[in-house]
């Protein structure tokens, strides 16, 4: 896909990895939507340097707990003010610890509203938005989806069901939309958590003996938005950890 002037919808763009890829982004001629919850200050900060840069951008806020309505704000705010849309990424998500012995309904349908129902009604919503036309969308998952590790249970059957998910609609969306995911590895710490540091013998885990970088997402996404043959895909951004088991 020829990135120029096309319009990508980025949800949780406001702050960390989903800002990474907005800007990557904006800085490929791509104009974006980002979607924000609470961090209104730095999704309009965002835009306002995304302007500055001669990107065109714009910010709009939904609740992901209530996937129907939000996936419905958002794609109508997009289409208003771009005239169009071409490109989802489905970035947004909570990582909550949660056990067998611990886990609440709450946690569950938490979970699954923001990190698995949201995705699939934007899809949906974005689905019909860009008819016949060619799309692109990319799931945001986490290597934990296809390997099983202790102290996230619910979340990570969140992202095993978007990887899922993701194969899936790209059948179903195909031939017009191709769909994709992330399998992202040790990023960033968790918010709240000022280093990796905290959680000590990371780098022993990361074949790579290094933790990865908001900007190698957007470039992984940039690759996979180029390309006109990748979909039902789940690229893996770990530097290998799925590879020792974590
Ligand atoms: N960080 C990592 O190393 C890592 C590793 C594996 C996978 N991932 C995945 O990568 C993605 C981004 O990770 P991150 O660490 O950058 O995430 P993060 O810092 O936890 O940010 C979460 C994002 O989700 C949005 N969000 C959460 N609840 C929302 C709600 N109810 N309504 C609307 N938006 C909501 C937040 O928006 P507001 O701030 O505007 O509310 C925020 O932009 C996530 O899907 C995560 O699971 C990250």
């Amino acid at each position: 896909m020829d990135l120029t002037g096309k319009v990508a919808i980025v949800t949780g763009g406001a702050v960390r990895i989903g800002r990474a890829i907005a800007q990557g982004l904006a800085q490929h001629g791509v104009r974006v939507c980002v979607h924000f919850g609470r961090s209104r200050e730095q999704a309009e900060q965002l835009t306002r340097s995304l302007r500055k840069a001669g990107a065109q951008a714009a910010c709009v806020s939904a609740d992901l707990r209530e996937p129907v309505r939000a996936a419905e704000t958002v794609l109508q705010f997009a289409n208003e003010t771009f005239g169009r849309v071409d490109i989802l990424i489905n970035s947004a998500g909570i990582f909550e610890a949660s056990s067998c012995a611990e886990a609440t309904e709450e946690q569950w349908d938490r979970h699954f509203a923001i990190n698995l129902k949201a995705p699939f009604f934007l899809a949906q919503t974005f689905a019909r938005a860009v008819g016949d036309q060619r799309g692109h969308i990319v799931n945001v998952a986490d290597w934990r989806a296809l390997r099983p590790s202790r102290g996230h249970l619910i979340y990570s059957i969140t992202k095993s069901g978007l990887v899922a998910l993701t194969r899936l609609l790209a059948l179903e969306l195909a031939p017009s939309i191709q769909v994709n995911a992330l399998a992202l590895g040790a990023i960033l710490p968790p918010d709240g958590q000022s280093t990796w540091a905290e959680s000590a013998p990371i780098l022993e885990k990361i074949p790579l003996r290094r933790v990865g970088s908001p900007e190698a997402v957007a470039d992984a996404v940039l690759f996979l938005l180029r390309s006109d043959f990748i979909t039902g895909e789940v690229l893996h951004i770990t530097g290998g950890q799925e590879l020792e088991g974590g």
